[in-house]
């Protein structure tokens, strides 16, 4: 199974920081087996696509709209993204569910356009500090999954890299411990096996959650997490990169 190591830049980064950070990425050695993404906010996009010409590393958009085109001010869509070499888009992210009501009916409409127009749908979902709490963790996230990707076909869910991303672990500097990022990496595995075993044992499954150079190593070698989406530590070129040779050796 190949890693991947996605940076989800957020609202960061102006011009001139995205381009040098993008600038120093490139001069990173790639591991073998370790598929690098950057998602920098939506007006760096193109910037990105040109600036990585010849690299392997694959832009990603923070979110997309479900329709092709139309009167919805503000949106953009997947066929927009792809017009520019946009290759993946990040969906479902938290903090769409939470600051824009973004709920996981919408995220598979999103999910079904991408999968339409040849784009890598990465996506997100994981429960917050209080459904952890009350036990009520697995229940939540079979329902984000069962309503975001059950109406997919086997062809289609084998073109989804899905990113468990515990909410009370984003940008707190809490992480969820190996043994329960493990525990909920294998039971999403699980979800997907209606599909098949083997289909299932080839979907990427990331951790996202103040994932750091720190704490990667052990979070890496767990047999079901095949690699990270990553905040914070994304936005400096040696941690990112840390991150990266770590998934390489996982
Ligand atoms: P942090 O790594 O900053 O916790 O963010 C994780 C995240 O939300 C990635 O999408």
């Amino acid at each position: 199974m190949r890693m991947i190591v996605a940076g989800n830049w957020k609202m960061n980064k102006d011009r001139d920081e995205a381009t040098a950070l993008i600038a120093a990425l490139k001069e990173l050695t790639l591991p073998q087996g370790v598929e690098v993404i950057v998602a920098p906010a939506f007006p760096f996009l193109a910037i990105a696509v040109d600036q990585l010409a010849g690299s392997s590393i694959l832009v990603a958009a923070q979110d997309c709209h479900e329709k092709s085109h139309g009167a919805y001010t503000g949106a953009v869509s997947v066929p927009m993204l792809r017009s520019i070499g946009v290759k993946a888009c990040i969906v479902g992210h938290s903090e769409r569910r939470q600051y824009f009501g973004e709920t996981d009916k919408v995220v598979g409409l999103k999910i079904g356009a991408l999968l339409e127009h040849g784009l890598i749908p990465i996506y997100c979902c994981g429960e917050s500090q209080e459904e952890r709490v009350s036990g009520k963790h697995f229940e939540v996230v079979t329902n984000q999954v069962k309503v975001a990707l059950g109406a997919l076909s086997s062809e289609q869910l084998s073109r989804v890299v899905i990113a468990y991303e515990p909410v009370w672990a984003i940008g707190t500097g809490l992480t969820a411990t190996s043994a329960q990022a493990q525990e909920m990496h294998a039971h999403i595995r699980g979800l997907l096996s209606a599909h098949g075993a083997d289909l299932a044992s080839r979907v990427p499954i990331l951790y996202g959650g103040s994932c750091k150079p720190d704490n990667a190593a052990e979070l890496f070698a767990n047999r079901d997490v095949n690699g990270g989406l990553i905040g914070g530590a994304s936005l400096d070129a040696a941690q990112f990169g840390e991150l990266i040779r770590l998934a390489g050796r996982a």
